[in-house]
């Protein structure tokens, strides 16, 4: 995700961003920039690629001249990693400077406007807007001006800004995106996260939602977006450089499991309008959706998994025929597609090698291609016909879990279109279906608020030696998951299987005190699950169960019960995938494993 540092005060700039600015690398970024004012004018310079290249670009920052600045790392959103989409941005005159963290949702028809009024855009930037709109704001004072253009943005940002007619002056705002201020005796600090400002204070403020801060050498002032002035408490920062990186966290894959809930609303909320899903990205009326016949969703890893519960979604609420293939199969086997046909194919990296030839190879035989991508401007992504990117930003653990998390919600939101446009759902069911969705990030922080409980459990796994995981329907697709994380960082050897599959051969591997964990979250299927639970319970199962909370029958069969909150079934698998992550997550850390980084694992594998 992008990152911000901002200084004022007796010291050079540049050279405080940009180390501030390299201490933030570890939240991936794929451009940087910086403007510093130097005595007469802001002065800008940007550059594609690693850090390094601004600062040799900049000689470590002793080119730009000047005690006031803002920096920024860019993790491409809107258009691809260039100079021109790179921060900041400034308007025309140059006399105003932004950097930004975050998505502004309705910089279509706020740049529409700007257009309209003359204002000329030079980037695909959604952040370009808000320089324009600061200038058209700014009447002499930067406060008001900011304040104006925070009233009129919609979706998330932690901003730096300033302008040159104020030189001892620099400004931050936040909502939604993480932001930090800091000071000490030589002067202040903005930064995204505290790595960043570590060496140079431990004394910060967390800037709170709609607030803005104005930071001068000498100190800062708090308003709320109405300019109203605030009071806040300093907070002291007592962790290391290493946990301060994953923000206290212990490892990478925590964090990214405590980023799940903003990561399922970053990639709802831009799609929700007017009680109405409009994924704009897809370029298709819903005539040409309605047209769509058959779906092959193709994948690896978890991505795959993904793609599972899509199949089941899809084919539930929009009855059209879905096909899952791992990337590696399907570019093989020659699939018999059909003109009414549409692929899919699911990739947080966007460079895994078999997904990109399987894109390549149904786009020669002439098949459109949508990809659910995480990183924008990667491979799949530029090749695609048309891509719906997952805002998960940059994962680090090599276990995936906020991206597939992203991945889940994103074939929601194209099921939940696909049955709209062939009329397949009752408005109040599309409506009952909207509301749950909205609710999945609170029911996601309930679920992970439970990390002491199941790592309590998990802790009695350390020393097992197969754990098996069932479910039928949808929940076969969870235990896929489910089994993946904990093998994939834990070292124990796990399977999943459709829980009514197990006995035809898998059963006898059971023995007394096996784990099994069962998932059960689909009313029609409970009692059905249940009778597979008995029958591994009968060969000396230990049952771990997590099901829904009207399911509480399961209790006489199992032993241990994780309860997920009430959502439709179709949804199920984002919040019963929660437990599993701890779980496997709790496994690995007992066991002493270096969870963010598991053996003969690779994040992305460009190899066949
Ligand atoms: C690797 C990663 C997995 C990931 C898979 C697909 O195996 O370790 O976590 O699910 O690749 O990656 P993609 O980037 O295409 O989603």
């Amino acid at each position: 995700m992008c990152g911000i540092v901002g200084y004022i005060g007796s010291n050079q700039a540049a050279p405080i961003i940009l180390d501030g600015l390299s201490k933030l690398e570890y939240r991936g970024y794929d451009s940087a920039g910086m403007a510093v004012f130097d005595g007469e004018k802001i002065n800008a310079k940007k550059a594609v690629g690693r850090l390094k290249i601004l600062e040799n670009l900049t000689h470590g920052g002793e080119t730009m001249k000047g005690t006031a600045g803002v920096g920024h790392t860019r993790w491409a959103t809107h258009g691809a990693p260039s100079d021109a989409n790179s921060h900041p941005h400034l308007n025309a005159k140059g006399t105003i400077a932004v950097v930004h963290n975050g998505i502004i949702e309705n910089y279509i028809p706020l740049k529409k406007k700007m257009i309209s009024k003359g204002y000329e855009f030079v980037s695909e930037t959604d952040t370009e807007v808000l320089a324009h709109l600061l200038d058209y704001y700014y009447k002499g004072n930067p406060l008001e001006a900011i304040s104006k253009v925070l009233h009129r943005v919609e979706g998330s940002y932690a901003l730096g800004i300033m302008f040159s007619e104020y030189p001892d002056e620099i400004y931050a705002a936040r909502k939604d995106s993480p932001l930090i201020v800091g000071q000490n005796e030589e002067g202040c600090f903005i930064a995204s996260d505290v790595p960043a400002i570590l060496k140079y204070t431990r004394s910060v403020y967390y800037v709170d939602n709609q607030e803005i801060v104005q930071l001068k050498r000498e100190g800062m002032k708090f308003f709320s977006v109405d300019e109203e002035e605030l009071t806040k408490e300093a907070v002291t920062i007592d962790w290391d450089a290493d946990a301060a990186e994953k923000a206290g966290y212990e490892h990478f894959m925590l964090k990214e499991m405590y980023e799940q809930p903003k990561t399922v609303t970053d990639t709802i909320s831009p799609r929700i309008k007017d009680n109405d899903i409009v994924i704009d990205e897809l370029k298709m009326t819903d005539e040409e959706l309605k047209a769509i016949k058959r779906i092959h969703i193709v994948a690896c890893g978890s991505a795959y998994h993904a793609g599972v519960t899509g199949k089941y979604v899809i084919e539930s609420l929009a009855r059209i025929p879905v096909e899952v293939d791992f990337a590696s199969e399907f570019r093989y086997r020659d699939p018999i597609l059909g003109d009414d046909c549409m692929v899919i194919v699911i990739s947080q990296s966007g460079e895994t090698a078999d997904s990109l030839a399987a894109l390549r190879d149904s786009k020669a035989k002439g098949y459109k291609v949508l990809g659910i991508v995480n990183v924008v401007g990667s491979s799949i992504a530029r090749e695609a016909d048309s891509v719906m990117y997952t805002w998960a930003g940059p994962e680090i653990a090599v276990a995936t879990t906020k991206a597939y998390s992203a991945q889940l919600a994103a074939l929601y939101l194209l099921a939940m279109k696909l049955a709209k446009a062939n009329n397949r759902v009752s408005e109040d069911r599309f409506q009952q279906l909207l509301v749950d969705l909205r609710k999945l990030p609170e029911q996601i922080e309930l679920l992970l608020g439970q990390k002491e409980k199941i790592q309590h459990f998990a802790n009695r796994y350390v020393g097992a030696k197969d754990i098996f995981f069932i479910g039928r329907g949808i929940d076969y697709a969870i235990s896929l998951e489910g089994s993946l994380k904990l093998k994939e960082i834990s070292y124990v050897h796990s399977e999943a299987y459709a829980a009514g599959e197990l006995k035809h051969g898998t059963i006898s591997l059971i023995e007394d005190g096996t784990l099994v964990v069962a998932v059960s979250t689909q009313p029609n299927l409970y009692q059905k699950t249940i009778s597979n639970i008995v029958e591994v319970k009968a060969r000396g199962a230990f049952i771990m169960a997590v099901t829904s909370v009207e399911n509480q029958a399961i209790e006489k069969a199992s032993d241990y019960v994780v309860y997920i909150p009430q959502t439709d079934p179709l949804f199920t698998n984002s919040l019963a995938i929660i437990p599993l992550q701890l779980f496997g997550y709790y496994v690995a850390v007992g066991k002493g494993c270096d969870v963010d980084k598991p053996r003969n694992l690779a994040k992305s594998v460009t190899v066949e």
